[in-house]
Order: structure tokens, then sequence, then C-alpha cells
């Protein structure tokens, strides 16, 4: 599965930093990192939306505060 996070200014204001650090500490935690490719890239051009994640091309909207959640749906819930 592979999991893009935007790091262009935007987002990077809006917690892609914070996002991509928890996001990393739950792939280990989980023993998943055979299975989830986190990735950075640049602005796809939806800064509106704050930080923009993209699970295997599909994108979300996700902050700082949810990541877990979104982590427990959208990859575990998908693997
Ligand atoms: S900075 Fe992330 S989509 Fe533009």
């Amino acid at each position: 599965m592979k999991v893009t996070i935007c790091i262009g200014s935007a987002c990077h204001l809006k917690g892609s930093r914070e996002i991509i650090k928890e996001m990393q500490e739950l792939v280990a935690a989980n023993g998943l990192k055979d299975k989830v490719d986190l990735n950075g890239a640049f602005c796809s051009g939806n800064c509106v939306n704050g930080v923009c994640v993209t699970v295997d091309g599909v994108l979300h909207s996700l902050q700082p505060e949810n990541t877990k959640a979104f982590f427990e749906k959208e990859i575990m819930g998908r693997l």
C-alpha cells in the first residue's frame, strides 16, 4: 500500500510533519513496514483541503489530530 503525504508549504503549515512522524510511528508500532510504503510528495494543488494524503492514489484530507483514527480506518482497515 502506498501512502503519500504532501510536504508542500501549505500542507507543511497545517502539520504535515507531525502527520508523517505519527504515521512512521504507527507503521513501526504495528509492524507494517513491509506493507505500508510511506512517501512525501510536493504540492498536488489541493492545498485548501488541509494536509493532503493519498492512499493508493485516493486523496484524503488530514489534520494532525485525526491521524491515528485515519490510520486505523484507511490503512489498517484496508490491509
Ligand atoms: S501544499 Fe499540499 S497540496 Fe498544496
